[in-house]
């Protein structure tokens, strides 16, 4: 995708919470309703090799809390609504999912927490790598370490 970093250069611990962002997916609408349509390596930037969701958070709950060292991935609020805390080290950005059109890409090295689960929310992950406890960072205070902050 055009404009977007290599997972190296993020990789490195200098990537920013402004390349976080929201990609518009392609939808198409009928009286019979919407269908949303995610492409890997076309409509997001990767090609996807793991999908999980939440679901079952309760009302005003709390998921994530931590940063990946190569992952790349995609959020999507399938149904329901909630925030998604972006972290740098430097900077946070709050952004609300509640649109089932909207994916929010999140590079590598950033400390996302996920908050404020609205009732039934189902938030739907596409990730670039298999599942690799490896590739997490927990420790908030190793994770501001690591970014020299
Ligand atoms: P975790 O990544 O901590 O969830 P979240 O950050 O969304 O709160 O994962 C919760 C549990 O699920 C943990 O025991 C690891 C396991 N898990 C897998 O086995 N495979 C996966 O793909 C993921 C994302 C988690």
């Amino acid at each position: 995708m055009e404009g977007q970093r290599t997972i190296t250069a993020a990789a490195a611990g200098d990537v920013s919470v402004d390349e976080c962002r929201l990609i518009r997916l392609r939808t198409v609408d009928d009286p019979r309703g919407s269908l949303t349509i995610v492409e890997a390596d076309l409509d997001i930037p990767f090609a996807i090799e793991r999908v999980y969701h939440l679901h079952g958070v309760p009302v005003g709950g709390s998921r994530g809390g931590h940063a990946h060292h190569r992952l790349e991935q995609v959020l999507v609020a399938v149904a329901g609504a909630l925030d998604v805390v972006l972290d740098d080290g430097a900077s946070r950005r709050r952004v609300r999912l509640d649109d089932p059109r909207n994916g929010l890409y999140i590079p590598p090295g950033i400390w996302r927490e996920m908050e404020s689960f609205s009732e039934g929310t189902v938030c739907l992950a596409l990730a670039s790598m298999p599942y690799d406890p490896a590739d997490y960072e927990r420790d908030y205070d190793d994770f501001l370490a690591r970014r020299g902050s």
